[in-house]
């Protein structure tokens, strides 16, 4: 890691367009973690997220919703702000391509590309991908005409527009890709970028004619600036480039990019080029994470299976979102994201594991020494090996994660609480209360309690609610890594036991409830219900021959009389063909007599008898229930075909 201890950590700038999803979150989320776990070793670390808001389509939707571009990004970026929020996201800065400051330097750095000759006029002649904004090379195309990336046809276009000298700066790239072979990572992807710029690189249009929301070209308003020449200058615009006092001369020598592997070129090929062209160092990290699917699916807003963050921490909680996240995939791999692998992740690894670790050993404090942390004491071989797993772990886990290995970071973390539990097991800290072994008890107590502060800290910057929560009830303050040596405090702490960390969740129901949430969401995608209200859950299945238990007829209704002394109560006479007989229905409030009278409705007409308010109402009337309304709404069912005779069965 870097020398000075700087630490500059980025998210790509998320499209407006979208709702923020598990993909935004994932990014932002991993960037948090880095963040603070550079911060917690000592370094002066800077977090950039923000908005990528120019571009055809968002001129698109905000024409269609009688709004400005502007109007309507200032609105939809309130979601991402929310949703950072919400995830306990810590970033330093929010970037906009909006942003004036960022606009001022994006115009800056292409003066003074044309000035130096790396920008020239030209024309342009290729197929283009309006929703990926993009030009897709012959070679790239997928089937007829269409984009290898969304798969909608591609359109003809011949522009004049700006280049710039993207092949000039091919054997510089190779060139520095040689000498940093952790550039780009994971190495698969190094491999990928290298090859492809061997290709060999043509130069890059990065102006348009065909669009007005954008940024203006300087000294040629028919153009504004191609969406991602100017978003990629975000890292360098928030850090008010080229200003010689500006952030970006303290933290842009060791910045670190996280991205999606979708957009790896425009990150390892266009921008460090566009770097070497303004005399600055190439990013010295671009990380290219994997993609979510959902239960096994893509995730697409038209089956109505995307994740929605904000749902998921209201179901779980934002530290179990966040662990789940970075434990469950290997950063670099694809993932399949699930609720259910989900909640047993936090049955096993937090409610077991970790849970129990503390409360079991939190509980023995409190029992044995009134809640106050006793001193070592007697200490054997055992608890030696306890102490050096611990201060082993921090270790393990920092070349973990700076290699960004953020699963095997925390896979090490809890090889330390098992390990923990175990040796709760072996040493039987209640049998050496019995045996009144004061010093063995207190030994053991304090190296558990000194484990569980080590975790404490080394688990907070991916749950950062939990590590509050374990040091309040650990007796202590939040530390940073760096200052944590074993077995060292600096006063007589208590702790303070309090609630468990992760009670554990009911998997059978938590199955069923998913299953009805899930209907509901893809009702709504595809357009079967537009609303909002609660669907009662469907009861439980019944066979053919349970249903034909129940024995549904068509009714005449003949008369309809008030029950007294019952306002909502009528006393419905009802004519069945073979026998005529009364049902009472709590019907009062929604028709009036002459409403019914002569209705065909249908009754269940086994119903075992009842007395109600002194009528025996012999079987039931069906009818259906607005849920939009609760009882308010109600509609009995009637026969649409009126000859039908009374007494059919209906089946
Ligand atoms: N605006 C550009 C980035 C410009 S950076 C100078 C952009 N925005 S985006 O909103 O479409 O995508 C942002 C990120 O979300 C990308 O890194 C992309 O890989 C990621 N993801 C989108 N869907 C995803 C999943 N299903 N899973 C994981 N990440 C995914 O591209």
């Amino acid at each position: 890691m870097d020398k000075d201890k700087t630490f500059y950590i980025t998210t790509p700038i998320y499209y407006v367009n979208d709702v923020p999803h598990i993909g935004h979150a994932y990014t932002t989320i991993a960037a948090d973690v880095l963040d603070r776990w550079y911060t917690s070793g000592g370094y002066d670390s800077y977090f950039l997220t923000g908005t990528d808001e120019h571009g055809q389509k968002i001129e698109q939707s905000a024409q269609k919703r009688g709004m400005t571009p502007k109007e309507l990004c200032d609105e939809v970026v309130q979601n991402f702000k929310r949703l950072w929020e919400t995830l306990n996201i810590q970033n330093n800065d929010f970037i906009r391509t909006t942003d004036k400051r960022h606009e001022e330097v994006v115009q800056e750095v292409f003066r003074h590309l044309l000035a130096q000759g790396d920008v020239y006029k030209g024309e342009y002649e290729g197929w283009y991908c309006v929703p990926c904004e993009t030009y897709v090379p012959e070679a790239q195309m997928a089937e007829e005409n269409t984009c290898p990336d969304c798969h909608r046809p591609l359109t003809k276009m011949t522009e004049e527009t700006y280049f710039f000298r993207l092949s000039k700066y091919q054997d510089a790239l190779l060139d520095y890709y040689e000498k940093n072979k952790d550039a780009i990572l994971p190495h698969e992807r190094y491999n990928e970028v290298v090859s492809f710029i061997k290709s060999g690189l043509k130069d890059q249009s990065i102006s348009r004619t065909t669009l007005k929301w954008g940024i203006p070209l300087p000294g040629d308003d028919r153009h504004v600036i191609y969406v991602w020449f100017d978003a990629l200058i975000n890292y360098l615009s928030a850090m008010d480039f080229p200003k010689e006092d500006g952030k970006w001369k303290k933290y842009w020598p060791s910045v670190r990019h996280l991205v999606g592997k979708d957009i790896i070129r425009f990150h390892c090929v266009i921008w460090p080029a566009m770097l070497l062209a303004l005399g600055v160092n190439p990013p010295v990290r671009v990380f290219a994470h994997g993609w979510w699917t959902v239960d096994g699916e893509k995730m697409s807003k038209s089956i109505g299976n995307v994740v929605d963050p904000f749902e998921m921490t209201e179901l779980f909680s934002r530290d179990s979102f966040r662990y789940f996240l970075l434990r469950e995939v290997p950063f670099g791999q694809d993932g399949n994201f699930s609720e259910m692998a989900m909640a047993s992740r936090i049955n096993s690894d937090l409610a077991n594991d970790l849970g129990n670790l503390l409360s079991r050993s939190l509980q023995m404090i409190q029992k044995y020494r009134n809640g106050v942390l006793p001193d070592f004491a007697e200490v054997t071989e055992l608890d030696t090996e306890i102490k050096n797993l611990a201060q082993a772990t921090v270790g393990e886990m920092e070349e973990e994660l700076d290699r960004f290995a953020f699963d095997e970071a925390l896979k090490t973390l809890w090889k330390l609480i098992s390990r923990a539990n175990k040796y709760i097991d072996e040493t039987e800290p209640w049998k050496l209360g019995k045996e009144n072994n004061a010093a063995r008890l207190d030994t053991v107590l304090r190296t558990l309690w000194e484990v569980l502060r080590e975790v404490s800290i080394l688990l907070a910057p991916f749950m950062p609610d939990t590590a509050t929560n374990m040091t309040v009830q650990l007796g202590i303050e939040p530390m940073k890594r760096i200052d944590w040596v074993w077995g060292k405090i600096n006063c007589p702490v208590s702790i303070a036991r309090g609630e468990n960390l992760f009670p554990r969740l009911d998997l059978v129901q938590w199955e069923k409830e998913k299953a009805e949430r899930d209907a509901k969401k893809r009702a709504k995608a595809a357009g079967i219900s537009n609303s909002n209200f609660e669907f009662e859950p469907l009861a439980e299945e019944i066979s053919i021959d349970d249903f034909k238990k129940v024995d549904l007829r068509v009714a005449l209704i003949e008369s309809v009389t008030p029950v007294p002394k019952a306002d909502k109560l009528y006393k419905l006479e009802l004519n069945l063909g073979f026998e005529k007989r009364f049902v009472v229905s709590g019907i009062r409030q929604y028709y009036a007599p002459e409403d019914l009278v002569g209705k065909k409705a249908i009754i269940v007409a086994n119903l075992r008898p009842a007395r109600i308010r002194g009528v025996d109402s012999k079987g039931m009337l069906l009818a259906a229930e607005n849920p939009e309304k609760g009882k308010e709404g109600i509609s009995i069912v009637t026969i649409l075909d009126t000859t039908m005779p009374q007494g059919a069965r209906v089946c």
